[in-house]
């Protein structure tokens, strides 16, 4: 019999959620391998709050006065195997909308208090102990750490109830909603949809998937830039990134320190854009644990170089020359560079022609069809195909 997973979205963006935009990969993967699944959007739901009158308990024992959706929820929430809880994370915990669903699944516990393992609970009215729970969370920021309360609150459950098998928790969530970034981050939602396969198939998401859906988009630095530049209101002049990062803290590595961070653009005018584009279509997986310092010297003018860091899976693109000596750099016209960036001409042959030079470790060029993805305005070679989803 086919597994069932019942994905419960509360974000109030609904179908066009960021949220969303992980789930569905990850229940397509889920399906290829044989499940049979289903989303509730928690916005389309008329679910009351739940007012503590405990007749579920006491008059009407698992059955609740309010006779709303949440009766036809919970009756879907009973009959399947796997429960996914969809959220973008608003202040550090799961949405106002998707608490109160949960507050409402109260008919399914009885009042009676247990001990479980180390700690007391409530037993399950229904016994379906074997019912397996996915999370799925993006946030506005790109640290970890501000999951911990919401991961809690889960790990608290589990103990309770059932257990927490896998959470896919994506950092920086608004850059799934930047068309222009669409290409470069697909690896993301790729990685969602194997964990939705694989979920299915080995009953647990792959240690490396994980380990690739833990990854963050962009560099502290590029991200910090790029979300206090995106956000333009009026009559508020925008942070320096010194003002925002803290004079100590600018720039992690004296490498870098001086340097000004690149923020990527929608547009891809001049070798400076095209340039401060490539840590979005950098592809962590192929890139491994390589470091390496990439510099980019343009030769037709007198003082424009560039670098790109990249370390732990990582890259950041800066203005300027790196302390430490690259381990390439390439010599290139800026013309020459954007034109075999956006596909108008092949990287190879161009090299072979010597329209540009490099010095220093020549494989790292070899590498970069895999390290960079293509979006027709990006690197050098084309995409290698897309996964469907
Ligand atoms: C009211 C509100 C509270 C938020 N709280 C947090 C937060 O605590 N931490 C965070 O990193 N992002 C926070 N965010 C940002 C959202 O998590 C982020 O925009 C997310 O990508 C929205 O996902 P969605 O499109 O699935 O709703 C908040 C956003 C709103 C509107």
């Amino acid at each position: 019999m086919s597994i069932k997973i019942l994905a419960i979205n509360g974000s109030p963006r609904g179908r066009t959620s960021n949220t969303d935009k992980i789930l569905q990969p990850f229940l397509v993967g889920a399906t290829e391998a044989g499940a049979v699944t289903e989303t509730v959007y928690a916005i389309d739901l008329d679910i009351h709050d739940c007012t503590g009158c405990f007749s579920c308990w006491k008059k009407t024992p698992g059955k609740c006065i309010f006779n709303d959706d949440m009766p036809a929820l919970l009756e879907k929430i009973r009959n399947v195997d796997v429960i996914v809880w969809a959220t973008p994370l608003y202040y550090y915990g799961m949405t106002a909308r998707l608490q109160r669903v949960m507050e409402r699944t109260l008919p399914l516990v009885m009042p009676y208090i247990v001990k479980k393992g180390e700690h007391f609970g409530h037993p399950l009215r229904y016994q379906n102990y074997s019912q397996k729970t996915v999370l799925i969370s993006n946030c506005g920021f790109i640290e970890r750490y501000y999951f911990e309360a919401l991961l809690k609150q889960f790990s608290i459950l589990d103990r309770q109830e059932r257990s927490l098998d896998n959470t896919i928790l994506c950092t920086a969530g608004e850059m799934l909603a930047v068309p222009e970034a669409e290409q470069q981050i697909s690896w993301y939602l790729d990685a969602a949809y194997e964990a939705g396969k694989e979920f299915i198939t080995a009953g647990k998401i792959s240690t490396q998937t994980a380990a690739t859906l833990s990854k963050d988009f962009v560099t502290l630095e590029t991200f910090v830039a790029m979300a206090n530049a995106s956000w333009n209101a009026p009559g508020e002049t925008p942070l320096t990134l010194d003002e925002a990062m803290g004079r100590e803290s600018l720039y992690t590595t004296s490498d870098t320190k001086h340097c000004e961070p690149l923020i990527p653009t929608a547009q891809m005018t001049t070798i400076r854009d095209v340039i401060a584009g490539m840590p979005l279509a950098f592809q962590p997986q192929a890139a491994g644990n390589l470091k390496a310092t990439i510099a980019f010297y343009v030769t037709d003018t007198a003082d424009e170089k560039y670098f790109l860091k990249i370390e732990d899976g990582q890259c950041s693109a800066f203005a300027g020359v790196a302390a430490s000596e690259p381990d390439i750099t390439i010599h290139t016209p800026a013309q020459v560079w954007m034109d075999l960036s956006c596909g108008k001409t092949d990287g190879q042959q161009a090299f072979m022609e010597g329209q540009y030079r490099v010095e220093g470790n020549i494989q790292i060029l070899m590498m970069f069809n895999k390290l960079f993805k293509s979006a027709d305005t990006m690197m050098i070679s084309q995409p290698t195909g897309k996964k469907k989803r």
